[in-house]
Protein backbone atom coordinates (compact mmCIF):
# COMPACT_ATOMS: atom_id res chain seq x y z
CA UNK A 1 0.00 0.00 0.00
CA UNK A 2 2.82 2.52 0.47
CA UNK A 3 3.48 2.93 -2.82
CA UNK A 4 -0.12 4.08 -3.83
CA UNK A 5 -1.16 7.60 -4.52
CA UNK A 6 -3.99 10.04 -5.34
CA UNK A 7 -7.07 8.50 -5.76
CA UNK A 8 -5.93 4.49 -5.70
CA UNK A 9 -4.85 5.37 -1.89
CA UNK A 10 -7.75 7.31 -0.78
CA UNK A 11 -9.69 4.44 -2.22
CA UNK A 12 -7.58 1.49 -0.41
CA UNK A 13 -7.92 4.02 3.04
CA UNK A 14 -11.51 4.35 3.05
CA UNK A 15 -12.43 0.74 2.21
CA UNK A 16 -9.85 -0.49 4.86
CA UNK A 17 -11.89 2.18 7.45
CA UNK A 18 -15.87 1.14 5.94
CA UNK A 19 -13.89 -2.85 7.16
CA UNK A 20 -13.03 -1.87 10.79
CA UNK A 21 -15.72 0.63 11.46
CA UNK A 22 -17.77 -1.75 14.04
CA UNK A 23 -14.90 -2.75 15.31
CA UNK A 24 -12.72 0.72 15.45
CA UNK A 25 -13.07 1.79 18.74
CA UNK A 26 -13.06 -0.97 20.54
CA UNK A 27 -9.58 -1.94 18.91
CA UNK A 28 -8.15 1.65 19.99
CA UNK A 29 -8.84 0.85 23.76
CA UNK A 30 -7.44 -2.78 23.41
CA UNK A 31 -4.06 -1.64 21.65
CA UNK A 32 -3.17 1.22 23.95
CA UNK A 33 -4.57 -0.05 26.84
CA UNK A 34 -7.16 2.63 26.98
CA UNK A 35 -4.46 5.42 26.97
CA UNK A 36 -6.05 6.95 23.90
CA UNK A 37 -9.17 8.68 25.76
CA UNK A 38 -6.19 10.57 27.78
CA UNK A 39 -4.26 11.64 24.81
CA UNK A 40 -7.56 12.46 22.67
CA UNK A 41 -8.15 14.93 26.49
CA UNK A 42 -5.03 16.32 25.76
CA UNK A 43 -6.01 17.05 22.02
CA UNK A 44 -8.64 18.73 23.12
CA UNK A 45 -7.54 20.79 25.73
CA UNK A 46 -4.86 21.96 24.44
CA UNK A 47 -7.36 23.62 21.31
CA UNK A 48 -7.72 26.37 23.75
CA UNK A 49 -11.64 26.62 22.74
CA UNK A 50 -13.55 29.93 23.51
CA UNK A 51 -16.88 29.17 25.04
CA UNK A 52 -18.79 29.82 21.87
CA UNK A 53 -16.01 28.51 19.57
CA UNK A 54 -16.18 26.24 16.41
CA UNK A 55 -14.47 23.24 15.94
CA UNK A 56 -12.99 21.39 12.96
CA UNK A 57 -12.72 17.77 13.83
CA UNK A 58 -10.97 16.46 10.96
CA UNK A 59 -10.54 12.81 9.54
CA UNK A 60 -13.23 12.66 13.06
CA UNK A 61 -14.08 9.18 11.91
CA UNK A 62 -16.58 8.06 14.72
CA UNK A 63 -16.09 10.97 16.89
CA UNK A 64 -14.11 10.39 19.71
CA UNK A 65 -12.39 13.71 19.75
CA UNK A 66 -15.64 15.73 18.83
CA UNK A 67 -17.07 14.15 21.68
CA UNK A 68 -14.36 14.80 23.94
CA UNK A 69 -14.48 18.30 23.10
CA UNK A 70 -18.90 18.66 23.92
CA UNK A 71 -17.76 17.03 27.22
CA UNK A 72 -14.79 19.73 28.20
CA UNK A 73 -16.83 22.40 26.31
CA UNK A 74 -20.27 21.83 26.13
CA UNK A 75 -21.39 25.49 24.28
CA UNK A 76 -19.07 25.03 21.31
CA UNK A 77 -19.89 24.19 17.81
CA UNK A 78 -18.18 21.15 16.47
CA UNK A 79 -18.16 19.97 12.87
CA UNK A 80 -17.18 16.53 12.20
CA UNK A 81 -15.69 16.16 9.18
CA UNK A 82 -14.20 12.01 7.26
CA UNK A 83 -14.48 11.15 3.98
CA UNK A 84 -15.34 7.17 5.21
CA UNK A 85 -19.02 7.28 5.67
CA UNK A 86 -19.26 3.79 7.77
CA UNK A 87 -16.88 5.43 10.04
CA UNK A 88 -19.13 7.77 11.03
CA UNK A 89 -22.31 6.41 10.70
CA UNK A 90 -20.99 4.25 13.75
CA UNK A 91 -20.37 7.56 15.23
CA UNK A 92 -23.83 8.82 14.51
CA UNK A 93 -25.41 6.31 16.61
CA UNK A 94 -22.82 6.95 19.77
CA UNK A 95 -24.95 8.64 22.47
CA UNK A 96 -23.74 12.62 22.27
CA UNK A 97 -21.90 13.89 25.01
CA UNK A 98 -23.25 14.26 28.50
CA UNK A 99 -24.78 18.33 28.83
CA UNK A 100 -24.26 18.93 25.22
CA UNK A 101 -26.94 19.14 23.06
CA UNK A 102 -26.99 16.42 20.40
CA UNK A 103 -27.43 20.00 17.95
CA UNK A 104 -23.57 21.24 18.86
CA UNK A 105 -22.17 18.70 16.75
CA UNK A 106 -22.80 18.34 12.76
CA UNK A 107 -21.10 15.37 10.39
CA UNK A 108 -19.94 16.05 7.18
CA UNK A 109 -18.01 13.81 4.00
CA UNK A 110 -15.06 15.86 2.64
CA UNK A 111 -11.86 15.28 1.98
CA UNK A 112 -9.30 16.79 4.08
CA UNK A 113 -7.22 17.62 1.25
CA UNK A 114 -10.15 19.95 -0.45
CA UNK A 115 -12.10 20.84 2.14
CA UNK A 116 -15.49 22.39 1.11
CA UNK A 117 -15.56 24.86 3.90
CA UNK A 118 -14.66 28.91 3.95
CA UNK A 119 -11.51 30.21 4.53
CA UNK A 120 -10.96 32.13 8.73
CA UNK A 121 -14.28 29.57 10.25
CA UNK A 122 -12.83 27.40 12.55
CA UNK A 123 -10.86 28.83 16.44
CA UNK A 124 -9.51 24.94 16.26
CA UNK A 125 -8.92 21.92 13.67
CA UNK A 126 -7.96 19.10 15.64
CA UNK A 127 -7.46 15.58 14.65
CA UNK A 128 -6.68 12.24 15.72
CA UNK A 129 -4.60 9.64 13.32
CA UNK A 130 -4.91 11.47 10.05
CA UNK A 131 -1.97 13.02 9.25
CA UNK A 132 -0.32 9.70 8.26
CA UNK A 133 -3.45 8.48 5.84
CA UNK A 134 -2.76 11.65 3.71
CA UNK A 135 -1.15 11.28 0.60
CA UNK A 136 -0.11 14.95 0.27
CA UNK A 137 0.45 15.91 3.84
CA UNK A 138 1.16 19.70 2.90
CA UNK A 139 -1.78 20.31 1.15
CA UNK A 140 -3.57 18.73 4.28
CA UNK A 141 -2.19 21.35 6.32
CA UNK A 142 -2.41 24.20 4.57
CA UNK A 143 -6.55 23.41 4.50
CA UNK A 144 -6.08 23.39 7.82
CA UNK A 145 -4.26 26.69 7.98
CA UNK A 146 -6.73 27.98 5.12
CA UNK A 147 -10.62 27.49 7.47
CA UNK A 148 -8.43 28.45 10.54
CA UNK A 149 -9.55 32.04 11.95
CA UNK A 150 -6.23 34.10 12.31
CA UNK A 151 -5.10 33.37 16.21
CA UNK A 152 -6.92 29.53 15.98
CA UNK A 153 -4.96 26.44 16.69
CA UNK A 154 -4.58 23.59 14.73
CA UNK A 155 -3.60 20.36 17.50
CA UNK A 156 -2.89 16.80 16.09
CA UNK A 157 -2.09 13.53 17.55
CA UNK A 158 -0.57 10.56 15.72
CA UNK A 159 1.86 7.77 15.76
CA UNK A 160 5.79 8.03 15.12
CA UNK A 161 8.59 6.02 13.90
CA UNK A 162 9.78 3.63 16.91
CA UNK A 163 12.71 5.52 18.86
CA UNK A 164 16.14 3.59 18.29
CA UNK A 165 16.66 2.66 21.97
CA UNK A 166 16.99 -0.17 24.15
CA UNK A 167 13.01 -0.63 23.87
CA UNK A 168 12.93 -0.99 20.35
CA UNK A 169 12.74 -4.45 19.49
CA UNK A 170 10.08 -4.90 22.38
CA UNK A 171 7.91 -1.72 20.47
CA UNK A 172 8.30 -3.36 16.96
CA UNK A 173 7.39 -6.46 18.19
CA UNK A 174 3.72 -5.06 19.51
CA UNK A 175 3.72 -2.72 16.49
CA UNK A 176 4.17 -5.72 13.59
CA UNK A 177 3.30 -8.82 15.76
CA UNK A 178 0.54 -7.86 18.36
CA UNK A 179 -1.14 -5.18 16.82
CA UNK A 180 -2.16 -7.02 13.72
CA UNK A 181 -2.67 -10.27 15.80
CA UNK A 182 -5.33 -8.22 17.70
CA UNK A 183 -7.04 -6.73 14.81
CA UNK A 184 -7.58 -10.23 13.53
CA UNK A 185 -9.10 -11.57 16.68
CA UNK A 186 -11.19 -8.14 17.52
CA UNK A 187 -11.92 -7.13 13.61
CA UNK A 188 -11.47 -9.91 11.54
CA UNK A 189 -8.96 -7.82 9.40
CA UNK A 190 -5.21 -8.32 10.54
CA UNK A 191 -3.97 -6.41 6.59
CA UNK A 192 -6.08 -3.03 8.50
CA UNK A 193 -3.49 -3.52 11.49
CA UNK A 194 -0.45 -3.74 9.61
CA UNK A 195 -1.12 -0.57 7.66
CA UNK A 196 -0.95 1.03 10.82
CA UNK A 197 2.55 -0.37 11.36
CA UNK A 198 3.73 0.04 7.94
CA UNK A 199 2.33 3.76 7.85
CA UNK A 200 3.53 4.60 11.14
CA UNK A 201 6.74 3.03 10.79
CA UNK A 202 7.30 5.23 7.11
CA UNK A 203 5.89 8.61 8.83
CA UNK A 204 7.89 11.37 10.14
CA UNK A 205 9.70 11.55 13.46
CA UNK A 206 7.95 14.49 16.01
CA UNK A 207 11.00 17.04 14.91
CA UNK A 208 10.43 16.77 10.85
CA UNK A 209 6.43 16.90 11.79
CA UNK A 210 7.48 20.15 13.78
CA UNK A 211 9.47 21.47 10.87
CA UNK A 212 6.18 20.94 8.40
CA UNK A 213 3.98 22.66 10.91
CA UNK A 214 6.44 25.56 10.50
CA UNK A 215 6.85 25.47 6.89
CA UNK A 216 2.59 25.34 6.43
CA UNK A 217 2.88 28.95 8.27
CA UNK A 218 2.20 27.96 11.84
CA UNK A 219 3.54 29.72 14.70
CA UNK A 220 3.72 28.79 18.27
CA UNK A 221 4.84 25.47 17.40
CA UNK A 222 5.26 22.58 20.13
CA UNK A 223 5.25 18.71 20.25
CA UNK A 224 4.65 16.17 23.49
CA UNK A 225 5.69 12.85 23.20
CA UNK A 226 4.14 9.85 24.79
CA UNK A 227 3.68 6.22 25.20
CA UNK A 228 7.26 5.53 24.86
CA UNK A 229 7.62 8.04 21.83
CA UNK A 230 5.36 5.71 19.33
CA UNK A 231 2.69 8.83 19.62
CA UNK A 232 2.70 12.49 19.54
CA UNK A 233 0.62 15.39 20.35
CA UNK A 234 1.29 18.87 17.91
CA UNK A 235 0.10 21.87 18.40
CA UNK A 236 0.94 25.43 16.60
CA UNK A 237 -1.27 28.71 15.87
CA UNK A 238 -2.38 30.18 12.98
CA UNK A 239 -0.85 34.04 12.91
CA UNK A 240 -2.91 36.95 13.86
CA UNK A 241 -1.79 39.14 11.21
CA UNK A 242 -1.26 37.63 7.20
CA UNK A 243 2.77 36.91 7.15
C1 LIG B 1 -7.21 6.20 12.12
S1 LIG B 1 -8.75 6.93 11.79
C2 LIG B 1 -8.90 8.14 13.05
C3 LIG B 1 -10.31 8.42 13.48
C4 LIG B 1 -10.42 9.39 14.64
N1 LIG B 1 -9.92 10.69 14.29
C5 LIG B 1 -9.72 8.92 15.89
O1 LIG B 1 -9.02 9.72 16.51
O2 LIG B 1 -9.88 7.77 16.27
C6 LIG B 1 -8.34 7.90 10.39
C7 LIG B 1 -9.59 8.53 9.76
O3 LIG B 1 -9.14 9.48 8.80
C8 LIG B 1 -9.99 9.39 7.69
N2 LIG B 1 -9.28 9.93 6.52
C9 LIG B 1 -8.12 9.47 5.99
N3 LIG B 1 -7.76 10.23 4.94
C10 LIG B 1 -8.71 11.20 4.84
C11 LIG B 1 -8.91 12.28 3.95
N4 LIG B 1 -8.05 12.54 2.95
N5 LIG B 1 -10.00 13.07 4.13
C12 LIG B 1 -10.89 12.83 5.12
N6 LIG B 1 -10.76 11.80 5.99
C13 LIG B 1 -9.68 11.01 5.85
C14 LIG B 1 -10.33 7.92 7.57
O4 LIG B 1 -11.50 7.72 6.83
C15 LIG B 1 -10.47 7.52 9.04
O5 LIG B 1 -11.79 7.62 9.49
Amino acid sequence: MANLTGAERARYVQGMFTRIASRYDLMNRTMTAGQDVRWRREVIRRAELPSDGRLLDLGAGTGDLAREALRQYPTVAVMAVDFTLGMMHVGQLRPPARRSLPTRLAWSAADAQALPLLADTFDAVVSGFLLRNLGDLALGLSEQYRVLKPGGRIVALDTTPPPHNLLEPLIRFHLHTVIPALGQWISGQAEAYRYLPETTQSFLGPERMAARLLEAGFEQVGFHRLMLDTVSIYWGRKPRQAK
